[in-house]
């Protein structure tokens, strides 16, 4: 699949360029700046983003532009750090700035390719310590602000293009203009649709897997139930999803999941595993030692059914597991995507469990996994859902997770979730959740003096989960989910409202 190619100098940045590409419906991936000729042919790449990076490329370890890069005969787009190497690379000059820009600049463009349409004056973000002071011969100056002379560049023969801001973050306001521009430079098909990463998808799976049978554990969240469907589409009853549930999903959402699935033609396996899940987490107060007890149940009761599954129906040579790009590029270590390869166990099974492992989503962002759930028909309320812990409602539980408590906090949870898609805030929230403490306090209902358990709430608005901010939701709408919890569920006669950003604060509670 033709695509184009961002080389990653340790920009924060980077993930948004390959995301700003894929807004434009074109593939982009991420690289370091290693990467080999040979992998950008694989790669059937039309086009280099350089990105931006925190050295300065006088550094002793300034890293260099990729090998064979200049003679690849492709269009490049470099990125403040990436301006640098090129510039200098072709003979430029860059000195260190005599102002450090950090923060909004207003530039000045002069047109060329890339200001196509958005000539004259513009708000861009600069973060930078050099720049050009002259570029390399064959470039034009498209841009400047008062205190960067050498804003812009361009070599239109070459299709080579250097910015020294940063066309990809939401304080450039133009900027989508111009990596759209540059798309056009680089002549890369627009195909980044969902429609077309299904098929893609669907395509890749059945040569990968042939006859052979896959096994999928669904957890009720959006990226399994999603794959699910996309592998039920590519196989048909070759596929065996099983849906453990382990007691810690929300009110209903287990069954809702389930009935969605079936209704789509996905026939699964749901292992109702609640008791086990309790009795796993019986006594058990830290909150890393939950976690752990609730993994190892999982693998336990993954792997029994697993071999009952094969027992019956025969060898299930694959297992699919919703690994998203994200996940893939740190797990690379921050340094791009070259190096993974894809591994053949899955952490923690059973040595005689040997799947080879299939991994559909390795190149999807969160968002692009629910546009890809939208294609295969699952519902709106189920693909838009919030990030929900793997571990699920017992690390809300603080203290001992009993099925009382935990009842407890599945109501309180559904009041506030449904409270919020009543009052069209659901959307406005990155995650919001519900948190038992293990706090009493004393209040009264109606003649009588209760002594009962605080609840707390959390809504945060965040882009990735790394960092967060507590949601300003209404007064009025908070007023009414505390009278609607503490009338329903008798067991609850306070309600806070959890206002620290992360961080200091994390967005669980444990
Ligand atoms: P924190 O609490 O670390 O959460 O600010 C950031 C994001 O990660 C989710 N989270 C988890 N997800 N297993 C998961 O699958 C976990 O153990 C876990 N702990 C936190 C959290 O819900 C939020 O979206």
């Amino acid at each position: 699949m033709a695509s184009l190619v961002v080389i990653d100098y340790g920009s924060q940045y980077t993930r948004l360029i390959t995301r700003r590409l894929r807004e434009l419906q074109v593939f982009s991936v991420i690289e370091t700046p290693d990467v080999t000729p040979a992998r950008l042919r694989e790669l059937d790449a039309r086009g280099v983003v350089l990105s931006g990076g925190p050295q300065s490329v006088y550094g002793e370890r300034a890293p260099q532009l990729p090998e064979g890069l200049l003679d690849a005969g492709l269009p490049i787009l470099a990125i403040c750090y990436g301006m640098h190497l090129l510039a200098r690379a072709l003979g430029g000059e860059v000195a260190p700035s005599p102002v450090r820009e950090y923060g909004k600049a207003v530039l000045t463009s002069y047109g060329g390719a890339l200001f196509d349409g958005v000539e004259g004056e513009f708000v861009a973000w600069m973060s930078h310590g050099d720049s050009v002071e002259r570029p390399p011969r064959g470039f034009a100056v498209t841009a400047s602000t008062s205190d960067t002379p050498v804003a812009a560049m361009e070599d239109l023969a070459r299709h080579w293009y250097g910015l020294q801001f940063h066309p990809e973050v939401r304080h450039t306001p133009k900027g989508l203009s111009l990596l759209d521009r540059f798309v056009d430079a680089t002549g890369v098909p627009r195909d980044w649709t969902a429609a077309h990463i299904v098929d893609a998808a669907v395509a890749d799976v059945r040569t990968r897997v042939g006859y052979e049978r896959v096994l999928l554990g669904i957890s009720g969240g959006v990226d399994s139930t999603t794959l699910g469907l996309l592998l039920h589409r590519a196989l048909g009853d070759r596929l065996v999803p099983v849906f453990v549930d382990t007691g810690m999903l929300r009110l209903g959402e287990g069954d809702e999941v389930e009935r969605a699935l079936r209704g789509l033609g996905v026939e699964l396996v749901r292992v109702d595993a609640q008791e086990r899940f309790l009795g796993a987490l019986a006594g058990v107060v830290d909150p890393e030692a939950k976690r752990k007890a609730i993994g190892r149940a999982f693998i336990q009761v993954f792997a029994e059914e697993a071999r009952r599954l094969q027992a019956d129906g025969g060898r299930i040579r694959f297992l699919a597991q919703g690994t998203l790009y994200p996940d893939v590029i740190e797990s690379a270590g921050g340094h791009g995507a070259a190096n993974i390869k894809s591994h053949h166990n899955v952490g923690g099974l059973p040595d005689d469990l040997d799947f080879e492992l299939i991994e559909p989503f390795r190149t999807l962002f969160k968002d692009e996994v629910r546009e890809v759930a939208e294609a295969l028909g699952l519902a709106p309320h189920l693909r838009d859902r919030h990030p929900f812990p793997g571990p699920g409602l017992a690390i809300r539980v603080l203290g001992e997770v009993t099925p009382e408590r935990l009842t407890v906090l599945q109501r309180v949870d559904d009041i506030f979730i449904s409270a919020l898609r009543e009052f069209d805030l659901y959307q406005d929230t990155w995650q919001a959740l519900a948190v038992l403490t293990p706090l009493r306090s004393v209040g009264v209902m109606g003649d009588g003096r209760t002594y009962a358990h605080t609840v707390a709430l959390r809504a945060v608005t965040s882009v990735d989960g790394m960092t967060a901010d507590w949601a300003r939701l209404p007064h009025e709408f908070l007023a009414t989910v505390s009278s609607r919890i503490v009338n329903a569920v008798p067991e609850v006669n306070r309600v806070v409202y959890d206002i620290t950003s992360k961080p200091p604060g994390t967005i669980e509670w444990e």
